[in-house]
């Protein structure tokens, strides 16, 4: 069993993320912190509280992390998510509350205790993870990968040049990719081939006791993907970054260095690959260029009908 931690901000590809990581047969969930983005924090932690209490996960640990990035206002993407962050499905109340530690804590008292060095996945802007790294450098050794979504090599999707997650918060992400831990990059490039058309929809509508669920979150993200971006595959985004810890195969990498833009009005946000290793300066991340969309597909839906 490999140990992990997803950082969230459901979001519905969150969501769905969470349950394809509580479905994984090999994956030991720690906790599961979360973190402003796609809708205010009070909200992305009662959605992950929702989601794990209706898959029956009342045991894996919640932590709200970051209400804000380090720098910046928040800035959100409900025209994507909805008002909740988890239009579309009637998804009851939690049962359970978050643990009183912060996410922080809640990360280094587990890295400090665990056996083994952990993996750590954040789906969100990378807030929660950056203060860690700040807060706790002596722990950094407890760290096995961050498996991220986050950046792109090329398009972008909140601004031409960048990508939301790291739009919200791009101090935070250079501190993340600046810190020599090892790094997979799952960015827009790769998510962008794990699009949910109508033919993954329906067959994931009856993978498992919770399919009905995610077929209707995806039929929502699926509505608001058409009116904002004109097309109605909406690519499963964060799932990628669990496909990638559960089967490293899946995605082909390959090393390069990422830098992070922060100032420019035009740019800012924008995860600068150096695809062709042009600066000669050393690569800090494996990013993701190539999907296995059939394998990734089966994956979740295996990992779905496991729940
Ligand atoms: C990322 O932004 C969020 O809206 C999604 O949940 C995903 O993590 C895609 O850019
Ligand atoms: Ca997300």
């Amino acid at each position: 069993m490999k140990p992990v931690i997803l950082d969230v901000d459901p979001g519905h590809d969150d969501a769905v993320a969470l349950m394809m990581a509580c479905g994984a047969p090999d994956l030991d969930i720690l906790a599961v912190t979360t973190v402003a983005g796609n809708v205010p924090l009070e909200k992305t932690t009662r959605n992950a509280l929702r989601i794990l209490s209706l898959i029956g996960r009342t045991d894996v640990p919640v932590a709200a992390g970051a209400a804000s990035p380090l720098e910046r206002p928040l800035y959100t993407a409900e025209s994507i998510h909805g008002e909740s962050g988890l239009d579309g499905p009637e998804i009851p109340d939690p049962i359970f509350e978050p643990d009183e530690r912060g996410a922080v804590d809640l990360i280094a008292g587990i890295l400090r205790e665990s056996s083994e060095p952990v993996t750590l996945i954040p789906v969100g802007p990378l807030t929660n993870i950056a203060m860690l790294l700040r807060e706790h450098p002596e722990l950094k050794n407890r760290i096995a990968r961050i498996s991220l979504m986050g950046g792109s090599v090329g398009l972008g999707n909140t601004t031409p040049a960048a990508e939301f997650n790291v739009y919200v918060d791009p101090e935070a992400a250079r501190e993340v990719f600046d810190s020599g831990l090892p790094i997979t990059m799952c960015g827009l490039n790769v998510t962008h081939q794990a699009g949910a058309g109508p033919a993954e929809r329906d067959r994931l509508r009856s993978a498992g006791r919770f399919g009905g669920v995610v077929a209707e979150l995806l039929e929502f993200f699926a509505s608001t993907y058409q009116r904002v971006f004109g097309f109605d595959a909406p690519p499963l985004h964060d799932p990628v970054a669990v496909a990638a810890v559960l089967r490293p195969d899946l995605l082909t990498t390959r090393p390069m260095r990422v830098d992070v833009e922060c100032d420019s009005e035009l740019t800012c946000g924008e995860t600068v690959c150096d695809f062709y290793g042009v600066t000669g300066r050393q690569p800090n991340t494996r990013v993701g260029v190539e999907l296995d969309r059939d394998g990734f597909f089966e994956l979740l839906y295996e990992s779905l009908a496991r729940l």
